[in-house]
């Protein structure tokens, strides 16, 4: 079999997503109540070891993947890339040859995306993208559990982007292209995404459209979705805090979705930024299901990379 790569959410396609989505809700209401740290009944992943290494900080990503990892029998090994030779120099490819001798997957969190492709390109095991300047393909398969939780499905929803330009949109846009939901994206002059991204997901089908007023993308959302105005390695400029601040989430902008509509954030947040404390603390939050569902998703990822899903 081909080595089961996920850097991105079209490498698994829309069966095995939705594979993994199903696996997902069963697992965490199959274990609902239990100690953390406990496996799962079928411990499937018993005798494997995930290695993590980290070029960017990380809260979720880190803890999430190393429970997902515990909660299916397994083992992990977390690494700063700071204190490993690839923080002096050593490459990618070679650091790719010798960790795929000792474990039996690797998740990386970096900036570059080519990274990711290089190291994957000489791994003989499966590699997983935590988080790069380009994607963020985790985060948004438990944005996708988030919604099928609360909303009973995914294809037909609408979602509306606010803010930056970023990794965590392009992967909502890519899954919007796969599984079938639209994306209105109200992006500032300059901060808009990559129209690379949003081309390969117009020709798959996927109603993904770029406009520039917030009102107009929050018609009648279903999710209102923001990220930070400035993602890890991004300079602090004030040009860009100024473009984006008609971009902030606020109870005034939630009225103009549907009432129904949930609010998102991958977090972490910068309250009184890209959204106020009313709405990220408020009833349409779904903040802290969707950081949870980072572990569930990431347990059904890790399952089809290792070949026992899809
Ligand atoms: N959402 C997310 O990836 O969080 P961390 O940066 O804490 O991992
Ligand atoms: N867009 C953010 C996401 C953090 C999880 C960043 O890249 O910093």
């Amino acid at each position: 079999m081909t080595i089961r790569h996920f850097l991105d959410l079209a490498d698994a396609g829309p069966t095995a997503i939705q594979a993994m989505l199903d696996d997902a809700l069963a697992r965490k209401q199959a274990r609902a109540g239990w100690p953390r740290g406990k496996p799962d009944a079928d411990a499937p992943l018993a005798g494997h070891t995930l290695a993590l290494i980290f070029e960017k900080n990380s809260t979720r990503t880190r803890v999430s993947f190393d429970m997902a990892m515990r909660q299916l029998g397994g083992t992990t090994i977390v690494m700063d890339a700071g204190s490993m030779q690839i923080g002096r120099g050593e490459s990618i490819a070679d650091t790719a040859r010798v960790l795929s001798r000792y474990v039996d997957a690797l998740m990386i969190r970096t900036d570059d995306h080519q990274k990711l492709i290089e190291m994957a390109h000489h791994a003989t095991i499966p590699v997983i993208n935590g988080l790069t300047d380009d994607s963020h393909p985790c985060q948004v398969m438990a944005d996708m559990l988030t919604v099928i939780e609360k909303r009973g499905s995914l294809a037909g929803s609408k979602w509306a982007w606010l803010g930056d330009g970023n990794n965590v949109l392009h992967s909502i846009a890519e899954a919007a292209s796969l599984m079938g939901f639209s994306v209105r994206a109200a992006c500032p002059e300059g901060y808009e995404p990559s129209e690379a991204v949003i081309g390969t997901a117009g020709q798959r089908g996927g109603d993904v459209k770029v406009v520039r007023d917030p009102v107009e993308a929050v018609a009648d959302a279903d999710i209102v979705v923001t990220d930070t105005w400035i993602s890890m390695g991004q300079d602090q400029a004030q040009e860009k805090l100024a473009a984006l601040g008609p971009y902030q989430v606020t109870p005034d902008l939630m009225r103009g979705a549907a009432p129904s509509a949930t609010f998102f954030h991958c977090l972490p947040a910068h309250r009184g930024e890209e959204v106020v404390d009313a709405v990220i603390d408020g009833p349409q939050s779904a903040i802290w299901d969707e950081a949870e569902n980072r572990l569930h998703a990431q347990k059904s990822v890790l399952l089809w990379c290792f070949g026992k899903l899809g």
